[in-house]
């Protein structure tokens, strides 16, 4: 959702920026811009609406000189997407230009104190109104850039991440955080990079450093970094190396990164155990769980809260949590949460999961749960990201940057965190027995090759999709473990094919959606071999009573649905709670070929934003 660029240094700018929003586009967005400070002091801004191609038709045989430059994709809030409304916005006498990821909640009064000072506005944006009060301060109190943003900066209300170029200091680059995330990358010569997350900095530096929330940095070319906040104290952020490869922000051969992700799956979650179950895979150690055994041991109750995908790894996370901690565990969507006034107790652990760690909604969530003095533990995928910057301790995913839209191999090592969480505090508490822990502790470690057998169904679903694309609706199908997977199912689908699509506790279909049944209604039904097997065959039934359509995922070597199902795609076995690992794939490649299928652009849906810093 919105994404920013930056570059101060002695090449030329324009090819790095542009370079960077691509980098960028994974997150969303219907506009683009970019501003440039050329040799002769000109501050030039180009905007185009639509993709960055469209900016860079639009920016030929233009000048696009200059070695300082900010650059921005738009996902509009205020305003239409168009070339007006897209950043950087020029201030009113053209010597300033800001980019603005985020909501200025109080532009409106803002905007009308300016206007009764003169100052016309030409777009309907909440960030024109911040460049035109930063020049209107600027003006009128004779003050540098720097002072100028920082009292403009006391009278704004919202979250933002900005950033401002000053056609009168073409070696000055400054930008400042608050509730949006910002990243500074320290090149090797004195020169600077700048982005709302690492991955267009990785192929420059891998030094960063994040800027926390009330953060201005200031940056001068040959200069050291500097940090200071609206009050002019000096900040002393962390410089951090990072570890992202080109090869993980590339698509490596693959014709979208969400089929690159799904297949990257195996790898991700071996990563993702990687130095955290030891090689005789008997035993789980989490860091966060020793330098913290006390609270988690004795969490009364542990509430998840997340959004999207992240919510329904959660729903998983509620099971493992209950069946094998003995804790009862409620899952909690952060939007939802954060206005209510729910009951925290002091003994409670609440567990954030987000894939992005800069979901606004699950940050919220995070603050109200630590005011309520509960214990707040994150489970994240972006390293050094808000969420577990902000949370006391928690445990990354490690499954690299996700690009498409649609998360998928977040979800998977989602799973596997919580997984590996879970039987970790059953262990401590003594609730899950010596055999039966190593058992499970062994066969999650077998999951990665289980998950290689899974992704063989993509030639035989490749196969099925086209059989689908006629569809308007359709039903996901799942019981126990596999209803959160048959909710996930429905997500990917409707996310990336426009589909309308619902995921329903198989046996809660008679109390309403049978209603919509018939033989153009597609249903997919999540029928592994576990305790409730024969009961979700028994619901099979009731779809094919009513004529439907049944595309089965079952056990490998199942006979019996074969009978009755349309189609069976057939899975690796493993153990109940394991099982959405498994049954996740073939729900993720579905959507996928469905979407292809009908020539949608899969890593870019419409509408959608890959981070969701605005709530
Ligand atoms: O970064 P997060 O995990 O916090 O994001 C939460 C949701 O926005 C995200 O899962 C969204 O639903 C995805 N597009 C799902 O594919």
């Amino acid at each position: 959702m919105c994404g920013i660029v930056g570059y101060l240094g002695r090449d030329e700018a324009y090819p790095i920026l542009i370079k960077g929003l691509k980098r960028l586009e994974y997150r969303g967005y219907d506009s683009a811009g970019v501003a440039l400070i050329d040799g002769q002091g000109e501050l030039n801004v180009y905007k185009a609406k639509g993709k960055v191609s469209d900016l860079e038709t639009y920016c030929e045989g233009k000048d696009t000189s200059g070695s300082i430059g900010i650059a921005h994709t738009r996902w509009a809030t205020h305003g239409e997407p168009s070339a007006t409304n897209a950043h950087p916005h020029y201030s009113a006498s053209g010597r300033l230009a800001l980019i603005h990821n985020g909501i200025i909640e109080n532009y409106a009064t803002i905007k009308e104190n300016l206007q009764s000072l003169g100052v016309s506005f030409r777009s309907a944006t909440d960030t024109e109104v911040l460049v035109q009060l930063i020049e209107h301060i600027q003006k009128s109190n004779d003050l540098d850039l720097l002072g100028a943003v920082q009292v403009a900066l006391h009278q704004v209300i919202g979250a933002y991440a900005i950033a401002i170029l000053d056609r009168e200091h073409p070696d000055t680059l400054i930008c400042a955080r608050q509730s949006s995330p910002l990243v500074v990358g320290l090149g090797g010569d004195g020169d600077f990079y700048l982005a709302s997350d690492a991955s267009p900095i990785a192929e420059y530096t891998d030094k960063v450093v994040y800027l926390n929330d009330g953060d201005i940095a200031v940056m001068q070319l040959g200069h050291d970094l500097q940090v200071v906040n609206i009050d002019n104290e000096e900040q002393h952020p962390k410089v951090r190396q990072i570890d992202i490869t080109l090869g993980q922000l590339e698509k490596g051969g693959y014709p979208y990164f969400m089929l690159k992700e799904i297949f990257e799956q195996p790898g991700c979650i071996r990563d993702c155990m990687r130095g955290r179950i030891n090689v005789d895979a008997d035993r789980i150690t989490l860091s966060a769980v020793i330098d913290y055994r006390e609270k988690l041991v004795a969490a009364r109750r542990i509430i998840i809260v997340a959004c999207g995908t992240s919510w329904h790894a959660g729903l998983i996370g509620k099971q493992l949590f209950e069946s094998l901690c003995r804790i009862p565990v409620e899952v909690e969507y952060a939007s939802e949460f954060r206005y209510r006034e729910p009951v925290i107790f002091p003994d409670d652990v609440v567990i954030a999961i987000s894939q992005s760690g800069e979901t606004a909604d699950t940050l919220a969530a995070i603050e109200l749960a630590r005011k309520s003095g509960a214990f707040v533990f994150g489970v994240c995928n972006a390293i050094g990201a808000s969420i577990p910057r902000q949370t006391q301790t928690g445990v990354y995913i490690h499954v690299g940057p996700e690009i498409g839209v649609a998360s998928t191999k977040a979800f998977t090592g989602q799973v596997t965190v919580l997984s590996m969480l879970a039987l970790c505090l059953a262990n401590e508490r003594r609730t899950i027995d010596g055999a039966r822990y190593k058992e499970l502790v062994a066969e999650l470690t077998r999951i990665p090759e289980k998950m290689e057998q899974a992704l063989k169904t993509n030639e035989q679903i490749e196969r099925l999709a086209p059989i689908f694309t006629y569809a308007r609706n359709c039903l996901y199908l799942g019981r126990g473990y596999n209803y959160p997977v048959a909710l996930e199912g429905a997500l990917k689908l409707k996310e990336i094919s426009y589909i309308h699509a619902e995921g329903y506790p198989a046996a809660e279909m008679k109390h309403g959606p049978i209603a919509l049944i018939d033989s153009e209604m597609p249903v997919f039904v999540i029928a592994t071999r576990d305790k409730l097997y024969d009961k979700v065959i028994s619901n099979i039934q009731e779809v094919r009573a009513r004529g439907g359509r049944v595309t089965a995922l079952v056990t490998e070597g199942d006979e019996r649905i074969r009978q009755f199902a349309d189609h069976v795609i057939e899975l690796p076995d493993t153990v109940e709670c394991f099982q959405p690992l498994m049954a996740a794939i073939p729900l993720q490649l579905l959507a996928y070929h469905i979407a292809v299928c009908k020539g949608k652009d899969v890593d870019r849906p419409r509408n959608l934003a890959k981070s969701v810093t605005v709530e």
